[in-house]
């Protein structure tokens, strides 16, 4: 597919069909072209955790309790698990997720921001290569990305960032609601040429 067009074409989107899985390949496929983005010094600061089946159900339990823990104490227990089913449904109907980290490197070279602006770059060449294959994701973080809970699921320091949960599948037919495909700002508001 030609960049342009994967590039224009891409669309967040929520909806993914239940009729079809990706495969684990494919899936290895679209984070091998992730680590061909650039990185200062080489230094590949991005890690991916798969999450599936019953993997996945972990995942959705852990995000169901750091929305319950945010609740208040006083709201009845019947809320409170209608609340953590809701999450886990939620989580359950994505396919594939894949958490992007950015691990901190001991190489004295490495400067955070930048391994954070490499592991974005790294995301969309997943998001693009994805949709070349047929593929629908949406980025998101929220909570779950920020909870030191999340954190200490992966076993990883405290003070590194998840930067992606990227949600994977195969597209629900005419699903992509209309407003995730609204116009981008005119690039007269973000441009800025300096010539003389
Ligand atoms: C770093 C990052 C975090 C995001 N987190 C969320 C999120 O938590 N929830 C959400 O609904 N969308 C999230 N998004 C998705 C954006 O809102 C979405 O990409 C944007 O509206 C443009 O839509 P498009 O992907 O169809 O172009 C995130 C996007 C990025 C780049």
């Amino acid at each position: 597919m030609n960049v342009s067009k994967a590039i224009h074409e891409r669309r967040s989107v929520k909806s993914f069909t239940q009729e079809r899985h990706p495969d684990p390949n494919l899936i290895e496929k679209i984070i091998e072209a992730a680590t061909w983005a650039p990185s200062h010094h080489m230094n590949q600061a991005w890690r991916f955790d798969v999450f599936e089946g019953n993997g996945l159900l972990k995942l959705a339990e852990l995000d169901a309790q750091i929305h319950l823990n945010e609740l208040p104490d006083d709201l009845e227990e019947g809320s409170k698990t209608e609340i953590y089913d809701r999450r886990i449904a939620k989580m359950m109907q994505y396919p594939i997720v894949i958490l992007v980290s950015v691990p901190k490197l001991s190489n004295r070279k490495s400067i955070y921001v930048e391994e954070l602006a490499a592991g974005a770059a790294a995301i969309q060449n997943l998001l693009l290569a994805a949709h070349e294959e047929g593929l629908a994701t949406f980025w998101a973080t929220g909570k779950l990305a920020r909870d030191k809970a999340t954190k200490s699921f992966l076993e990883i320091p405290e003070e590194e960032e998840i930067i992606g949960v990227i949600r994977v599948g195969y597209p629900k037919p005419g699903e992509v609601p209309e407003q995730w495909r609204e116009e981008r700002e005119p690039l007269t508001n973000k441009l800025n040429w300096h010539q003389s």
